[in-house]
């Protein structure tokens, strides 16, 4: 006798609405029906809930292995999964970065036996494997190459011409980039801490230093080169409405472009005043205008995809006098929070929310078996409550490092239910079962 379960009662979002039907499931597969006589079956009454299909984070750092005081896999995954998250990409600036075929074993081996969700891990492009970046993006579990070409948290940094080129010249799949211009960081670098990297400045410098210039100058020059090879460019974070304007003309159906809730939410100056270092990111938090720039490209189709650049320091790292203080805000539980908010507060649609964080970024970087709840689909669910009010609490956030520049926010809407391949694993705050988490096939 295999196990079923039919949801009950919920509204469903099925083809851009949302439907009252029972869904049935049966193994990790959503299914047309199960048999009452033959099978063990569970019945979950969901009324007044709302199941989308499983959310996918595409952008996330869990620093494992190497610095795993600050997240591991299992605790960054637990995070996704009780904020209605059901898989995430995970970045290569671990220690050691991911940029061979071993490192990425490693974190398979480890995501088996500990990840809570769906996991995928990027390739880190480099100097070093730039001749073998064709074989090492095909690797399973591989959601693509990462490539920095402006120096953030880690030691991945490609900002040469030649070998951007080259590795443009040999990807294949969908390619993801944080675009910002080494040569103009290191330039301003010089002129904004002027009296030394020593001493202590004021963190309303961080938008100063790392500039529109700075995003603007690398931008162009990865669109030109994706342009030159046909490549799958994906532009993370983007963060100013300059570079929005500029990929209105010349963004081709080949590129793909992420914003963070983070940047559609926080603004330059008050950010820095509410939250100090807490609120230092790569690229920066800037002024209103570029956060209005970004919901404009939201509406307008330019955004494909929102990631939440989930990226843990404990509080003791983020209390460094600035510039020592490391960049990074944690974001995967509080991503569908927020975007919930900004729904309640008429920013957003709930069919542009599945577009941006289930379809796109299955179809963008061809996921097997998500995005969309149909038959024969892998039973990966989201569940909300939309008349949920619930306050975002330190006590409720599961990452290690245990803060968010959003605690205390009012949210109307809330995830409260989360099933990962055909079992509920999170349930109103509690955590049922093991970690049961698959990689995910390209
Ligand atoms: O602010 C950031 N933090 N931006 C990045 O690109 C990296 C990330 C991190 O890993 O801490």
């Amino acid at each position: 006798m295999s196990k079923g379960i039919i949801l009950k009662n919920a509204k469903v979002f099925i083809s851009s609405e949302l439907e009252e039907v029972d869904l049935f499931i049966k193994g990790n597969k959503i299914v047309s029906k199960v048999d009452c006589d033959g099978d063990d079956i569970e019945v979950v009454d969901l009324k007044g809930l709302t199941v989308l299909p499983g959310l996918i984070d595409t952008q996330v750092h869990f620093r494992d292995p190497g610095l795993t005081h600050k997240e591991d896999i299992k605790s960054g995954s637990l995070s996704a999964l009780a904020g209605g998250i059901t898989g995430y990409f995970e970045m290569p600036n671990t220690v050691p970065a991911t940029t061979s075929a071993e490192a990425l074993k490693s974190k398979l081996d480890t995501a088996r036996n500990s990840s809570w969700t769906n996991y995928a891990f990027f390739m880190g492009a480099s100097a070093e494997n730039a001749d073998s970046i064709d074989k090492l993006e095909q690797e399973a579990g591989c959601s693509g190459v990462k490539i920095f070409m402006g120096s953030s948290t880690g030691s991945l940094l490609v900002h040469q011409e030649e070998i951007l080129d080259k590795i443009l010249s040999k990807v294949k799949r969908r390619f993801s980039v944080h675009s910002e211009s080494e040569a103009l960081l290191l330039k301003r670098q010089k002129l904004i801490f002027n009296k030394g990297m020593d001493l202590e400045y004021d963190v309303k410098l961080h938008p100063k230093w790392r500039n529109v210039d700075v995003a603007m100058e690398s931008t162009r020059q990865i669109m030109a080169l994706a342009k030159k090879h046909k490549a799958k460019l994906h532009l993370l974070h983007v963060s100013t409405k300059d570079e929005m304007e500029y990929l209105k003309s010349h963004k081709t159906p080949e590129m793909s472009v992420e914003v963070t809730p983070q940047h559609l939410t926080l603004a330059s100056p008050e950010c820095y005043e509410a939250f100090g270092t807490y609120a230092q990111m790569n690229p920066p938090i800037r002024t209103k205008e570029h956060r209005e720039g970004l919901w404009k490209a939201i509406n307008t189709g330019i955004v494909d995809i929102i990631g939440s650049d989930h990226a843990p320091h404990t509080e003791e790292e983020k209390k460094r006098p600035y510039p020592k203080s490391p960049s990074g805000i944690p974001g995967v539980q509080t991503t569908l929070p927020l975007l919930l908010h900004h729904m309640a507060e008429g920013r957003i649609s709930l069919n542009k929310i599945v577009e941006l964080m289930c379809l796109n970024p299955s179809k963008l970087f061809n996921i097997q078996g998500q995005g969309e709840i149909k038959i024969g689909r892998e039973a990966n669910l989201t569940i909300l409550d939309l008349e949920k009010e619930e306050v975002i609490k330190k006590s409720w956030l599961t990452s290690r490092v245990g803060w968010s520049p959003f605690e205390g926010l009012k949210i109307k809407g809330f995830p409260v239910m989360t099933m990962v391949q055909g079992r509920i694993a999170y349930n109103n705050g509690e955590i049922i079962g093991e970690p049961a988490g698959e990689a995910y096939s390209f």
